[in-house]
């Protein structure tokens, strides 16, 4: 067995930095394609040969009809969610339902989740956080809490469950009646529609952990697909305007049972720019022509919720730190297309505050919010360059640019993406 095998693949920016179709073209050189954090706020995108596909819970090797994919024991899943992906998918995705596994570990998203957050970002107002509305952060609330949380392996014993699921209805209406003035859940409507789900997600429900070690024992590569990215990590992100789940790479140990030392290269990605969806402070938010520009040029318009997404100059401040908290081998350059016809073209280099140049990507989101990006002029280019195939090609100016971030982030640039095709990347090793 060699750790070798085994790559991570992982955001380092606010998400959406394209990792989904990375991950495809990967998954084609491993065996197992293995996500580990986050639910179905999650939206991976893969396309090819004219189809695209918007995926939020199964791992995006699914094209790979020799892939096992394996749904961790770290995410939060929606099962209404998942049937309907696999539904979705199965056609073109040729075995899925005998090549699927989901972690008898992983923690479940129900009706109260959702409802909960949504009167949660209502009653904020000006203060949310601006999620997804998937019952993301409660999900992950009552696995902290424990006595109100239900992981995915209940379902195989559904008479138990079914008591659960009664009682925790009433606990949780009690908060809905009780201090929102809300409607109280149906306990028969939720069991009868949920006990449905679990029968039809149990053949796919096991113990991944056990799998997983199997798989190392007998030499299979395994590809770790983070969803989100490390400025998201509820840890390592920009609390509080992060999401719930451990969205680096420091997520594949508890969220799969494989530890660290079993990956052998840690690869993370970011868009040639930086975008932002939801609230939180972004130092290099570009809120004038070229941020529209960069919208209208690189589509960017969420995958789950449709919200358009801020944009704004590469941080490459950010990117440093979360190659540190990564620890990063390789980067992953995608959307380099959407550069092209700029006027202008920036990258960040660093942070200034009170007059002084920042040491290190600030903690508190008081700090980052204030902090006034150091910006450095780029040469842009005019060209096309979604048919270019080889780094010799691009243009000098695009080439400048990736030597630039390789140099400020302090990593190699092996792969660089010019169009969301499979087809339209352009490999360095
Ligand atoms: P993920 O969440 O990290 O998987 O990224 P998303 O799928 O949410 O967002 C990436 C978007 O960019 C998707 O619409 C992709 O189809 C698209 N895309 C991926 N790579 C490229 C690229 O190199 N150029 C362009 N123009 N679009 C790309
Ligand atoms: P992928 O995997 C971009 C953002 C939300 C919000 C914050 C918290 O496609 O990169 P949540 O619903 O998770 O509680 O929302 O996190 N967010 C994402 N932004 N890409 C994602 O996933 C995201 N998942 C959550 O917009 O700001
Ligand atoms: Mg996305």
């Amino acid at each position: 067995m060699s750790a070798r095998n085994n790559t991570c693949i992982v955001g380092l920016t606010w998400g959406d930095e394209a990792k989904g179709k990375i991950v495809d073209i990967l998954s084609a050189e491993h065996d197992l394609c293995v996500r580990y954090n986050g639910g179905n706020n999650a939206g991976h995108t893969v396309a090819f040969e004219g189809e695209t596909y918007k995926l939020h819970l199964v791992p995006s090797g699914l094209f790979h009809p020799n892939v096992t994919c394996v749904i961790g024991g770290g995410l939060v899943v929606d099962p209404k969610v998942l049937l309907e992906e696999i539904a979705n998918y199965e056609g073109a995705a040729t075995g899925l339902r005998g090549r699927l596994l989901v972690s008898s570990r992983a923690h479940t998203i129900w009706p109260w989740h959702k409802k909960l957050e949504a009167l949660s970002e209502k009653y904020l107002g000006k203060g949310k956080i601006g999620t997804t509305l998937r019952g993301i952060g409660p999900a992950y609330g009552d696995k902290a809490n424990r006595v109100t949380a239900i992981r995915m392996g209940r379902f195989l014993a559904p008479h138990d469950l079914e008591q659960a699921v009664r009682q925790i209805v009433e606990t949780k209406n009690r908060i809905f009646t009780g201090v929102f003035g809300e409607e109280p859940l149906e306990a028969d409507a939720v069991w009868d529609e949920y006990a449905a789900y679990g029968q039809q997600l149990a053949p796919m429900i096991a113990d991944t952990t056990a799998y997983l070690h199997e798989a190392l024992a007998a030499g299979k590569r395994i590809l770790f697909e983070g969803a989100q990215g490390t400025l998201l990590d509820i840890d390592h992100g920009t609390y509080p305007y992060v999401t719930s789940s451990s969205a680096s790479a420091a997520g594949v140990w508890p969220g799969t049972g494989v530890p660290a030392r079993e990956i052998g290269r840690i690869l993370g990605v970011v868009k040639a720019y930086t975008t932002r969806v939801g609230e939180g402070p972004f130092p290099t938010e570009l809120t004038g022509d070229i941020g529209s520009q960069i919208r209208e040029q690189g589509n960017e318009y969420g995958t789950t919720t449709g919200r358009p997404r801020r944009c704004g100059w590469l941080d490459t401040f950010a990117i440093r730190y979360a190659a540190q908290v990564n620890g990063l081998d390789d980067i992953v350059i995608t959307l380099l297309d959407v550069l092209s016809g700029l006027p202008d073209l920036r990258i960040c280099t660093g942070y200034r505050l009170d007059g002084r140049r920042l040491e290190a990507f600030p903690a508190c989101p008081g700090a980052l919010a204030e902090a006034e990006p150091l910006l450095e002029d780029m040469e842009p280019w005019s060209d096309d360059i979604t048919g270019v195939r080889k780094f010799d090609d691009l243009p000098e100016a695009a080439k400048a640019y990736v030597n630039r971030v390789e140099e400020l982030v302090g990593a190699p640039v092996r792969i660089i993406s010019v169009g969301p095709d499979r087809q339209q990347t352009i490999f360095r090793e």
